[in-house]
């Protein structure tokens, strides 16, 4: 399980390591607009992460959970 800290909703999820970033989301009751269905294609679930020390951008509906992270949605 990782400790996934939503910033601007300012509540922290747990998830299970491999699970879609957009599912952890969505199963904590805040779902992504998934506009192309998930497949990776339209970049409208695009946000911003921090982890290990790093900032980045990711598609959220391709990206998998594999550490605690910040996510600004
Ligand atoms: S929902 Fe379209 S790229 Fe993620």
């Amino acid at each position: 399980m990782f400790n996934i800290h939503l910033v601007n909703q300012n509540v922290t999820i747990h998830a299970e390591e491999g699970i879609l970033l957009s599912q952890a989301c969505a199963d904590a009751g805040f779902p992504l607009d998934l506009v192309c269905g998930g497949k990776g294609k339209c970049g409208k679930c695009k946000v911003d992460i921090a982890r290990m020390g790093r900032k980045e951008s990711v598609l959220a509906c391709i990206f998998k959970v594999d550490s605690d992270m910040e996510v600004w949605l």
